[in-house]
């Protein structure tokens, strides 16, 4: 038996499909759900934590319909939102036990203080959470989720507005979860990190699925060498063989080659011939993020400003 299934899971709000006839099978390991704005991910979550109830479809977590059996599926899980799920006027430690306490747990004190331990927040477990720093506060929060001792953790968007280090530090923490037995459900936008940690990952467009697999087999399976180019001009679509342009991304045209080595002068040559300039090339194995691209194409959202996504951050770091 699968930790997480769903059948044809679909979510409509008002006529719009969030979720669209989603089928799905998450054993014991870290599952990435990576998805554009708006692709989703944030409302399969809800509907898999039981926040919100399918339009149709079923989902189980650890055998319990998250319809018929909403308490169960909640005794056995933990979630962590992309919003903010801290208090600033506590304490670390006060922030915990308040979670213990509402859980039932019956050493609450003891059990916070285990968590704490576990997020490396020990020696600041007095201060008030409004002297943590992002990532700080994001450990928090696991420990906050871990205080019922959860099989399943759901966590959307773990690593959104932190810097480098603490992106890969609450890494390391989920990593040591799932090493631990615990089954990560991980929503996220950064493909390399994704690449790096996920067992699997789905990735998500529209509400559908529309890739799922091992980092290693999607990058094999959707792209070959990419051959990635800078330079002034429009692209005018220009073909080569055993070329496949797979998209753009700033400034960057992205290409997937059989053999970059053979394809790349032709492809230069190409470009150039149709009125490019081109600045500099280089040719290199496939990421997640070129698979990515060419599953989905570049991403509006990136571009633009993202008010919600914004404020998330300013909050992490006020
Ligand atoms: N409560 C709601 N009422 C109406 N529409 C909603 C509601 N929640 C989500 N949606 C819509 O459903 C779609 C999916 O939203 P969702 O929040 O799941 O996306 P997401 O992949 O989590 O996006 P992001 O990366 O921005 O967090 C979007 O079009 C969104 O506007
Ligand atoms: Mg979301």
């Amino acid at each position: 038996m699968a930790i997480i299934e769903t059948f044809g899971l679909t979510k409509q709000f008002n006529g719009l499909v969030a979720v669209d006839e989603m089928t799905l099978a998450i054993d014991r390991e870290i599952f990435g759900l990576l998805g554009p704005n708006g692709s989703g991910k944030t409302t399969t979550v809800r509907m898999l934590t039981t926040l919100l109830t399918p339009t149709s479809g079923e989902a189980k977590v650890c055998g319990h319909s998250v319809t018929a059996s909403p308490r169960e599926v909640r005794d056995r899980i933990s979630y962590v939102p992309q919003d903010m799920a801290v208090d600033m006027k506590l304490t670390g430690r006060e922030n915990v036990v308040f979670f213990a306490n509402l859980y039932g747990i019956p050493r609450p004190r003891e059990t916070a203080d285990e968590a704490l331990a576990q997020m490396d927040l020990a020696s600041r477990a007095d201060d008030m959470v409004n002297t943590y720093s992002g990532g700080m506060r994001r450990r928090l929060e696991l420990a906050q989720a871990l205080v019922h001792d959860p099989e399943v953790l759901f966590l959307d968007e773990p690593t959104i507005g932190l810097d480098v280090a603490g992106r890969r530090k609450i890494w390391e923490h989920i990593i040591n979860l799932k090493n631990g037995g615990m089954t990560v459900f991980v929503t996220t936008h950064y493909m390399d990190e994704a690449d790096h940690a996920c067992d699997r990952v789905g990735i998500i467009d529209k509400g559908k699925i529309v890739a799922l697999d091992t980092p290693t087999a999607l990058k094999s399976l959707h792209c070959h060498e990419i051959i990635a180019i800078r330079g002034e001009g429009e692209y005018k679509g220009t073909v080569v063989p055993d070329v496949t342009f797979i998209g753009k991304t700033d400034d960057e045209l992205r290409f997937q080659a059989i053999s970059g080595e053979d394809s790349g002068i032709p492809l230069l040559r190409a470009l150039t011939n149709s009125g490019m300039k081109i600045h500099s090339f280089v040719i290199r194995q496939p990421t997640l993020d070129d698979v990515f691209l060419s599953l989905i194409g570049e991403q509006e959202e990136t571009m633009a400003f993202d008010h919600h996504r914004f404020r998330t951050m300013l909050r992490r770091r006020a």
